[in-house]
C-alpha cells in the first residue's frame, strides 16, 4: 500500500488550478470578490474533503486485509512526512525485488524496460489538458467568450469612441489660442503634402504660390510669423483667389491648420531657404519683420 497525498495539499492544487482558469477567462483579479468563484472553490473544497474520506474507508478496508508484518510496514511507512516521501519516490531507486515485479520481458544489449506506472501528477496534468481542450475548442467555436474576434470589435468600438469624445469635448485651435509646437511639425508635413505641394512646390520652395522658405510675404495681416501662415490659410488670399480660405471654406479644421502653420514656420525659420540659385521661386512681397 502506498502512503496518500494529504488533503490538503489536493485542496491546494484544486484552488491555485481554480485561480488560473478564473483569471484566464476574466483577464482580471475582480473575480475573487464574485460569489461565482467562492462557490466553485466551497464545493471543490467540499468534493475533495469527501473524496478523501471515501479515500479513509477504502484504506481501512485494505489495510484490514493486510498480513501483520505488511501492517507494521505500512505504518512504518506513513511516519515519513509526506513531502520526504515524494522526494524519495522522485529520487530513490527502485529495490531490486520491486524492479523485478515491473520488469518488461524484453531488453536488448542488456538493456531493460521496467513497467513503470506513470505519476499521479503528470496524468492529472494531462486529463486536465484534455478537459481544457475540450471546453476551450467548444468556447472558441460557438461563443463569443474571451474570442479574440469580439475582444477586437469591443476595443475597436471603445477607442472609436474615445476618439469622437475627445474630438467632440476638444474644441479646435483658433487663431487666438492657436500656439507653434515642434510636435506639430510631422503632422503639418503630411497636411502640406496633401493641399499645398501643387502650388508651394516641393518643401515650400515656391511655384504657382510664393516661396514659403523666404523671408519675403506678399501677405502679411499678422505681427508674427505663425499667426500670420495661420490666417492666410484660415481666410485665403484677398488678391489671389488660387489660395483659397482653406479654414474658412471647411476644407481644413483648426487642428490641421496649426499643424500645417507649424510645418512652414519650420520650414521658413528652422531650415536654410530654397534660394532660385537651388530652383526656389524668386521672392515676392517685401521683406518681413516677424515679432518673435
Ligand atoms: C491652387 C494653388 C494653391 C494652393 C493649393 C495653395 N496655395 Fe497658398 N498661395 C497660392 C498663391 C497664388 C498665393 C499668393 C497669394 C497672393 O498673391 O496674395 C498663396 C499664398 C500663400 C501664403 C502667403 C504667402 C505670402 O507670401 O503672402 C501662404 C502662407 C500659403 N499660401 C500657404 C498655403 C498652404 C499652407 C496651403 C495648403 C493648405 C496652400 N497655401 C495651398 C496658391 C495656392
Amino acid at each position: 500500500m502506498k502512503q496518500r497525498t494529504p488533503v490538503y495539499i489536493t485542496i491546494l492544487v484544486i484552488l491555485v488550478i481554480l485561480f488560473i482558469v478564473y483569471f484566464m477567462f476574466v483577464q482580471s483579479t475582480s473575480f475573487l470578490t464574485s460569489p461565482y468563484f467562492w462557490g466553485t472553490a466551497v464545493i471543490s473544497v467540499i468534493l475533495a474533503l469527501i473524496h478523501h474520506a471515501i479515500g479513509d474507508l477504502i484504506e481501512n478496508q485494505k489495510f484490514s486485509k493486510l498480513n501483520q508484518a505488511e501492517k507494521a510496514q505500512y505504518l512504518e511507512l506513513r511516519k515519513t512526512p509526506y513531502f520526504k516521501g515524494l522526494y524519495q519516490s522522485a529520487f530513490q531507486k527502485q529495490s531490486n525485488t520491486e524492479e523485478k515485479d515491473i520488469l518488461i520481458d524484453h531488453g536488448f544489449d542488456g538493456i531493460m524496460e521496467l513497467d513503470n506506472q506513470l505519476p499521479k501528477w503528470w496524468l492529472g496534468l494531462f486529463w486536465f489538458g484534455v478537459a481544457y481542450c475540450i471546453v476551450y475548442i467548444l468556447a472558441y467555436s460557438f461563443t463569443d467568450f474571451a474570442h479574440q474576434t469580439s475582444e477586437y470589435d469591443a476595443e475597436y468600438k471603445a477607442q472609436t469612441a474615445s476618439i469622437a469624445e475627445y474630438i467632440k469635448n476638444t474644441p479646435p485651435p483658433t487663431i487666438e489660442n492657436a500656439t507653434y509646437s515642434p510636435d506639430n511639425i510631422a503632422a503639418g508635413e503630411e497636411v502640406f503634402k496633401t493641399n499645398c505641394v501643387s502650388c508651394h512646390g516641393e518643401g515650400g520652395k515656391g511655384g504657382i504660390g510664393p516661396n514659403l522658405t523666404d523671408n519675403s510675404w506678399i501677405n502679411q495681416p499678422e505681427k508674427t510669423l505663425f499667426k500670420n501662415v495661420f490666417h492666410v490659410v484660415e481666410n485665403g488670399s484677398p488678391n489671389n483667389p488660387a489660395m483659397q480660405a482653406w479654414g474658412k471654406n471647411g476644407v481644413l479644421t483648426g487642428f490641421d491648420i496649426q499643424n500645417v502653420a507649424a510645418y512652414v514656420y519650420h520650414i521658413n525659420q528652422e531650415v536654410q531657404p530654397i534660394t532660385p540659385a537651388q530652383g526656389g521661386a524668386a521672392p515676392q512681397g517685401t521683406v518681413a519683420h516677424w515679432e518673435k
